[in-house]
C-alpha cells in the first residue's frame, strides 16, 4: 500500500535559531516572502513504500541530483496557507483541508503522488506547532505557509517521477501589497494568457506561475501593479490575476466572479467570499464576463467596485484599470464599501474576532 497514516515526524532543532529578540524585531514588519523560519518539514515519497521518513529539521539548503525531473520538466506544485494568532492567544488555520484537497488535485493533474489528505493536515500542524513563536500578531499578519512537492528521482526520461520530496517552509507575513487595502492598478494582458482548456490552469504548479511573469513584467511597464489574464481561446473572458482571483461589484449591489472552467485556480478566499456573500442576502453570480464588457460597464457606472482575492492578499481592492484601450478609475481609485465589508467579514472570522458558523477555523494551539 502507498500510504503511511500513521507517519510521525523526528524533531531536529535548529542550533542556529535566531534568538528571541530578532526575531520579534522581524515580527513587527516582516513585509511578505523574504524572511524564513528557523524549520522545515520533509516527507519523502517512494513508489512501493509510500510515506516515510518525516522529520521537522533546521531551515536550509537541500541537496538534489542535477537530473531529477524538477529541474528539466519541472514536475512541481505547491499551496499557500496562513497560521493566525487570535486574540485569546490561540493559532489556528483557515480551512487547511480545502488547502489539503487542492493539493492532492494538483499532484493528481501533475502525474505526481497525491499525498494523503490527513497527513497533510497532521504536517502542517506539527510544523505549526514547532513553529508557533514564528506567527505574528493579529495587527501584523500571520504566518505564511508554503507545502509543497517535488519529484525527485534522476534520470531524464519525459515521465512521471517514482520518488517525491513533501516539503513545509515558512514566512512570517504582513501585507501583501506595500498599499495594502488601497487601490491596487492592474494591467490587463491582452495577448499572454495563462491557462488554455485542458492545461494545468486549475493546477497549483510551479509552471503556471512561470509562465505568468512575463505577463506580470508587461504589468510592472505600463506603471501597474498586477496583471489580468483573459482566456486563452478568444482573448476577451476576464480569468483571474497572477496570484488572485478578481470579484465585480455592481450598481444593484450584487457580485459577480468568473466561474471555475477549469482554467483558473479555485480559490479558497473565492469560495469563502461566495459562501459569506450568499449568507448575507447579495445577489452573486459565477459567469463569464468580457474585457469590453467591464469596461463600458466602468464607464457607465454600472461597476461600482473591483476586487482581487487570495490567501496572500486577502481582500485588495482594485482602484486603476489600464489595457490599451486607455486607463479607467473604479471608484475614483479608492476602496468600495462592499470591498471593505467582504474584507472585514473574512477576516474577523479569521481572527477569531467573529463567530464562525462554517466551521472554517481550524485551531492547531
Ligand atoms: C493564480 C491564483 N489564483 C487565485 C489564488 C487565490 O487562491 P486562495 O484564495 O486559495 O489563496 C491564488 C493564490 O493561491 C493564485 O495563485
Amino acid at each position: 500500500m502507498n500510504s503511511t497514516p500513521s507517519l510521525n515526524f523526528d524533531f531536529q532543532k535548529n542550533p542556529k535559531a535566531i534568538d528571541d529578540t530578532k526575531r520579534e524585531n522581524f515580527l513587527k514588519n516582516p513585509g511578505f516572502g523574504k524572511i524564513f523560519t528557523d524549520h522545515m518539514l520533509q516527507i519523502k515519497y517512494t513508489n512501493g513504500t509510500g510515506w516515510t521518513d518525516g522529520k521537522i529539521i533546521p531551515y536550509g539548503p537541500i541537496s538534489l541530483d542535477p537530473a531529477v525531473c524538477l529541474f528539466h520538466y519541472g514536475q512541481e506544485i505547491f499551496e499557500g496557507l496562513k497560521a493566525y494568532k487570535t486574540q485569546d492567544g490561540h493559532i489556528t488555520l483557515f480551512r487547511p483541508l480545502t488547502n489539503a484537497k487542492r493539493f492532492y488535485n494538483s499532484a493528481l493533474r501533475m502525474a505526481m503522488a497525491p499525498l494523503p489528505e490527513a497527513i497533510f493536515l497532521k504536517a502542517v500542524e506539527e510544523f505549526v506547532k514547532v513553529e508557533k513563536n514564528w506567527v505574528p500578531d493579529s495587527s501584523v499578519g500571520s504566518l505564511y505557509l508554503r507545502p509543497f512537492m517535488i519529484s525527485s528521482t534522476p534520470y531524464l526520461g519525459v515521465k512521471p517521477s517514482p520518488d517525491y520530496i513533501f516539503m513545509i517552509i515558512a514566512s512570517p507575513a504582513g501585507a501583501y501589497f506595500s498599499k495594502d487595502n488601497e487601490g491596487v492598478s492592474v494591467w490587463v494582458s491582452e495577448f499572454y494568457t495563462r491557462a488554455a482548456s485542458g492545461g494545468t490552469g486549475e493546477a497549483k504548479c510551479g509552471g503556471n506561475y512561470a509562465a505568468s511573469l512575463i505577463a506580470q513584467q508587461e504589468a510592472t511597464k505600463n506603471n501597474c501593479d498586477q496583471i489580468v489574464f483573459l482566456d486563452a481561446a478568444e482573448h476577451q473572458w476576464i480569468e483571474e490575476m497572477g496570484g488572485m482571483n478578481i470579484f465585480f461589484v455592481f450598481d444593484d449591489g450584487s457580485l459577480l466572479t468568473p466561474p471555475l472552467s477549469g482554467t483558473i485556480l479555485p480559490g479558497i478566499t473565492r469560495d469563502s467570499i461566495l459562501t459569506l456573500a450568499r449568507d448575507k442576502g447579495i445577489k452573486v453570480r459565477e459567469e463569464r464576463y468580457s474585457v469590453h464588457q467591464w469596461i463600458e460597464d466602468i464607464k457607465s457606472g454600472k461597476i461600482r467596485e473591483v476586487f482581487a482575492c487570495g490567501t496572500a492578499a486577502v481582500v485588495t481592492p482594485i482602484g486603476q484599470v489600464k489595457s490599451s484601450r486607455g486607463e479607467f478609475n473604479i471608484n475614483g481609485g479608492k476602496p468600495g464599501t462592499l470591498t471593505q465589508e467582504i474584507r472585514k467579514a473574512l477576516v474577523d472570522i479569521q481572527y477569531g474576532r467573529s463567530a464562525d458558523p462554517y466551521h472554517w477555523v481550524h485551531k492547531v494551539i
